[in-house]
């Protein structure tokens, strides 16, 4: 039997998909092998791999003058291939310190170049996020770094800084659930395993003309020119995980696209917050309101005690990984595009009667 699984990543994916991969697991297309068993140099795998790329250029909306890179090392590599590749001599890069990914993004830039924070949500403990006159950006700036979607704090950019500098956006969390502005971005970038796929993939989306004035005295694999040369084929490519991408792409693609994908996390997590709001104080959510993710929704009961029975009781009725994360406590529903509405539609119900059973 399968569970309503809430994880915050890797996470649930379409049923449709992972029974498709179940039907070719043994013999691919003919192939008499599976697509983990074949030479990513084969006919068979590029095709698999084309049809990826061009699945995620036609959901994302990619424009022609964007080259998409298939890379290892999930969201965390790229916060040091970031800098590394883009921060030029005398350059720094600010970052929006908007919670605990923005923190880390920062970090590893900062290991790397001169890296700023350029606004930092700490001390009101990442509740929100800031407004673009917050912003404090220094004149050398290369770029602003950005969090799309605080996947622990559960805070989104509910719009995109409109500057006059380029954006670079982790979008791990919310990659492909609402509209790119692509005019206001060099680079962004995410972890497969939420939105997605299965992890080992990272997805990185880079301005063509950015990627020619790049560094290019670096390893080749932290090269990101070396991997557009090569089509994300300098050397083998996490096959299973774009695989199982390009199917996911598929399903997005059969259900509207990036545009039905913001519908339904808009409805669905609205469904959960109305719950909390029309708890009477039962549920509470520590984020404002206009910040709060349309992805991963948090919130708290009374008690760390009714927490605790909170999980467990959702855990019986087939709900699972609701815990909030160990940094944050409380419980965290993360609904991301593959959840199907059954699963949030138990979470309701569920929190109406353990409210009325416990309040
Ligand atoms: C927003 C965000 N950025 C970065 C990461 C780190 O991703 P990875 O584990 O792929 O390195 C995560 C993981 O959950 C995330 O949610």
């Amino acid at each position: 039997m399968r569970i309503h699984n809430f994880c915050a990543g890797p996470c649930t994916l379409p049923l449709d998909v992972l029974e498709e991969v179940q039907g070719e697991l043994l013999d691919f297309e003919g192939s008499g092998m599976s697509v983990i068993e074949m030479s990513h140099r084969s006919a068979e795998y590029e095709a698999v791999h084309e049809d990826a790329l061009t699945l995620f250029r036609e959901n994302a909306a990619v424009p022609d003058d964007f080259t998409i890179l298939f890379l290892q090392g999930g969201a965390t590599l790229q916060f040091a291939v970031v800098p590394m590749n883009l921060l030029g001599e005398g350059a720094s890069a600010g970052y929006v310190r908007s919670g605990t990914w923005g923190k880390g993004a920062l970090k590893d830039a900062a290991a790397w170049g001169e890296a700023y924070a350029a606004w930092d949500g700490e001390s009101i403990a990442f509740s929100r996020m800031p407004s673009d006159d917050e912003l404090e950006l220094r004149p050398d700036t290369r770029y602003l770094h950005v969090t799309s979607n605080e996947t622990i704090e559960g805070i989104r950019m509910s719009s995109f800084p409109d500057i006059d500098l380029p954006l670079v956006g982790d979008m791990s969390s919310d990659y492909l659930s609402r509209p790119i502005p692509w005019e206001r971005f060099d680079l962004v970038y995410g972890g497969a395993q939420k939105n997605l796929g299965p992890a080992g993939l990272a997805v990185m989306v880079v301005r063509t003309a950015a990627l020619e004035e790049m560094h290019t005295d670096l390893p080749s694999y932290l090269r990101l020119g070396a991997h557009a040369d090569k089509h994300s084929l300098m050397n083998t490519p996490p096959m299973f995980a774009i695989y199982v991408t390009g199917k996911v792409l598929r399903w997005m693609k059969e259900r509207g696209g990036v545009a039905g994908m913001e519908e339904r996390a808009a409805r669905r997590s609205g469904s959960v917050y109305d719950a909390i709001v029309g708890s009477d104080g039962f549920y509470r959510s520590p984020v404002e309101p206009a910040h709060r993710s349309h992805m991963n929704v948090v919130f708290r009961t009374p008690s760390n005690e009714l927490d605790a029975a909170f999980l467990a009781g959702a855990e019986e009725h087939g709900m699972r990984n609701l815990k909030g994360h160990r940094s944050v406590g409380g419980i965290r529903a993360s609904i991301y595009n593959a959840m199907t509405d059954e699963g949030v539609d138990s979470l309701v119900g569920f929190m109406a009667a353990f409210r009325d059973s416990a309040g």
